[in-house]
């Protein structure tokens, strides 16, 4: 059986590629569970300091699996609480930067919209397209959809089926960069390089202070960043690179 994740260490980033390209890298519940269990194994080893998540050019992920789903009872689908498995990619310390070409659907939307942000090529082709199928999104993408775009489109994405395509996705918000069709994984990594050389306390806290903001009132946030401010100036990568600036040199960050 080939393998449905492909891990590719270039440390200090790993890029994880989905792997079942005849399917569109449809999520079976067997694929979601190598990815999770690869994410969890990278986010524990401290020479990792950040993660691409791709799939191939012509789909980052169609979707969930249709076929298992169509054979799914809602009371199996409860129990197994496969939902809940992408709880343990939003609880990843480590970044991680989607890189999505082609088709990012369903729950491949939901997936891109799970990691801390998002590369997209200039073929992406966004879309929450459950209600065609009867079905709704259901891990995250009403309300993280919502949260990037407003609900004027993501009530247009949502209930009509419509694709946005890479310009759109970057003009409302929902990616960080758009690049060009071919550049797509190398740009990905490139980011991924760059958020790898910066302190990875700080980087940790940074990108928790900012999941505060997305995902409670200003005031709480406020609180939060402000501590993770005290956290991060304690640690001794904070000494190392206000020391290494005054003495104009790069500064070697150790994660401490
Ligand atoms: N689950 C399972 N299989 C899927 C899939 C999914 N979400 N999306 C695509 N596939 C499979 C197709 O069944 C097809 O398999 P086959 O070659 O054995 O028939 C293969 O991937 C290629 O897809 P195909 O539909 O032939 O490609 P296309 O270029 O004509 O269309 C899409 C691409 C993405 C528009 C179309 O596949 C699609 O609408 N997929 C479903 C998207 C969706 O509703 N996602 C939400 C799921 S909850």
């Amino acid at each position: 059986m080939p393998e449905l994740v492909l891990v590719e260490r270039d440390d200090p980033i790993a890029v994880v590629l989905l792997n079942r390209p005849k399917q569109l890298n449809a999520l079976s519940d067997e694929l979601m569970d190598e990815l999770v269990g690869e994410l969890q194994r990278l986010d524990r080893d401290e020479a990792i300091r950040c993660i691409v998540l791709g799939g191939s050019d012509r789909a980052f992920a169609a979707g969930a699996d249709i076929g298992e789903l169509a054979q799914s009872s809602a009371i199996e689908l409860y129990y197994a609480r496969r939902i809940e498995r992408w709880d343990a990619i939003r609880g990843l310390w480590t970044p991680l930067v989607a890189a999505v070409s082609g088709y990012c659907l369903g729950g491949g939307c939901e997936l891109a919209m799970s990691c801390d942000l998002i590369v997209a090529s200039e073929s992406a082709r966004f879309g929450q397209p459950e209600t065609s199928l009867g079905i709704i999104p259901g891990a995250g993408g009403t309300q993280r959809l919502t949260r990037a775009v407003g609900k004027a489109l993501a009530m247009d994405v949502i209930l009509s089926g419509r694709l946005l395509s890479a310009d759109e996705a970057l003009a409302a918000g929902l990616v960080a960069r758009v690049v060009a069709r071919e550049a797509w994984l190398e740009e990905a990594k490139r980011l991924a390089h760059d958020i790898a050389a910066k302190g990875p306390v700080a980087t940790r806290l940074a990108k928790e202070a900012v999941d505060r903001a997305y995902e409670s009132t200003l005031q709480l946030g406020l609180e939060y960043e402000r501590r993770a401010l005290y956290l991060a100036f304690a640690s001794e990568d904070a000494k190392e690179g206000l020391t290494a600036f005054g003495e104009k040199r790069k500064p070697s960050f150790r994660g401490r």
